[in-house]
């Protein structure tokens, strides 16, 4: 498995990947790595690549006041570990004066499916990341992108900034990978304390009871407010609880089952704020 920290080096491995017509993966991450991560891998040769590049970049631009970016987890020796031993090929590890250097001034701002929800609580989030995912697909020139459907609007926000620059990759969404108990896996469950995760996985429970009755034809605004209510009863501060249109992410109030749908959770626990979704009907 290559590591590359700089450009020249990156654009020279990801050229001789891409050689005699060969199709290359990209895996994007911030690195504290987990089995959701490393499905991501799976995926992106399934869908068809011929090898695999991951990116693991602490991306300062996606942080605001609200995240604490010098608290994200990382830990690069065991990152490489689990890369090397899933198979990937290449591991690009920039420093931040690599992916951002001095003078650095541009930024791609995403409208539509930024709007609302994690846009809200977490201003800036999305240019941050669309810029920087922007910037690993043109680095690396892949031809397929996979990306966890844990974290929905990022995956709209991506998908639709790839469509609207052209670039020339495909976005494969790979289905959330859970704990055995129905906890979405994520870098930051690392910071639930034993109580908190043992109530994390009552977020997914109420979500399955929520997407049952929307899809039996109940009222979805009281639906989702008695979903809350029992969030706030087991412990949790919920911030939304929404059914969406699944591409635009704009929100339902009366839906269509014929039309894709998600229902999206944020609520914190402790000091972990959790995500997670699904579509509708489950
Ligand atoms: O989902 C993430 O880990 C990040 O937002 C991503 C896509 C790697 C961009 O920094």
């Amino acid at each position: 498995m290559k590591i590359c920290r700089y450009l020249p080096s990156l654009r020279a491995a990801c050229a001789a990947l891409r050689a005699s017509g060969r199709r290359l993966g990209l895996v994007p991450t911030m690195g504290a790595l987990h089995d959701g991560h490393l499905s991501l891998l799976t995926a992106a040769r399934t869908t068809g690549a011929d090898a695999v590049v991951a990116s693991i970049f602490v991306n300062p631009l996606q942080f605001n006041a609200n995240d604490d970016l010098a608290r994200y987890p990382r830990d690069e020796d065991g990152d490489l570990a689990k890369l090397s031993a899933a198979g990937c090929d290449l591991v690009w590890l920039p420093p931040v004066e690599a992916m951002y250097p001095p003078g650095n001034a541009s930024v791609i701002d995403v409208a539509g499916p930024s709007k609302g929800f994690e846009g809200d609580a977490r201003p800036g989030h999305f240019r941050g990341v669309a810029t920087v995912c922007a910037k690993l697909f043109l680095q690396t020139s892949a031809d397929i992108a996979a990306f966890g459907e844990k974290d929905w609007q990022q995956l709209q926000v991506v998908s639709r900034m790839a469509r609207d620059l052209d670039i020339p990759i495909h976005i494969e969404a790979v289905p959330t990978m859970r704990e055995a108990d129905g906890l979405a896996m994520s870098s930051r469950n690392r910071f639930l304390r034993a109580e908190e995760r043992a109530t994390a996985p009552i977020l997914y429970q109420v979500m399955q009871e929520v997407a049952r009755d929307i899809s039996a034809g109940g009222a979805v605004p009281a639906i989702l407010a008695a979903g809350q209510a029992r969030l706030v009863a087991a412990g949790f501060a919920p911030d939304y609880l929404a059914l969406v249109v699944a591409e635009s992410m704009e929100p339902i109030a009366t839906p269509d089952l014929a039309a894709p749908m998600r229902l999206l959770a944020a609520a914190k626990l402790g000091s972990v704020r959790l995500l997670d979704n699904m579509p509708v009907p489950a």
